[in-house]
């Protein structure tokens, strides 16, 4: 990952996780949130509007609600949220080599430092 120019106290640190569903951006918050690091970092859940009140409920029960948002969106038709890292999670296997390759391009653009897939 790579770090926002600014004070390092002020550094933060954005990954988004596209078709977000419950876990992971809110899940690797969780984990990190005893460390320095955690409080460096923010997420956005990037998942289709009905995923919305499920992602803020899980946040909230999880206490990170404060470092994380959601943003509704379809990923075919809209680009993705500007981040530093974006991360697909279980995502590209549902789709056809057609889309996955423009998935891939969409989280590929020059604009994010960086890409995971899982
Ligand atoms: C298999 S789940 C993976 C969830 C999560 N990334 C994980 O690793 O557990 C696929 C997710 O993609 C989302 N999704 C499907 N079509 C989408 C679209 N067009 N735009 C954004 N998200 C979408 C679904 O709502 C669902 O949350």
């Amino acid at each position: 990952m790579v770090a926002r120019p600014g004070p390092s106290s002020q550094r933060t640190v954005s990954s988004s996780n596209q078709g977000q569903a419950l876990g992971p951006i809110v899940d690797r918050m969780t984990a990190l949130s005893g460390a320095a690091v955690g409080q460096l970092l923010a997420g956005i859940g990037f998942d289709l509007a009905e995923v919305g009140p499920i992602f803020e409920e899980y946040a909230e029960t999880n206490r990170v609600s404060d470092r994380v948002r959601f943003e509704p969106g379809d990923f075919f038709t809209q680009a993705l949220p500007r981040v530093d890292v974006i991360t697909m999670g279980h995502i590209l296997h549902d789709w056809d080599l057609k889309n996955k390759k423009m998935l891939v391009s969409k989280a590929r653009a020059p604009e994010f430092k960086a890409w995971m897939n899982a």
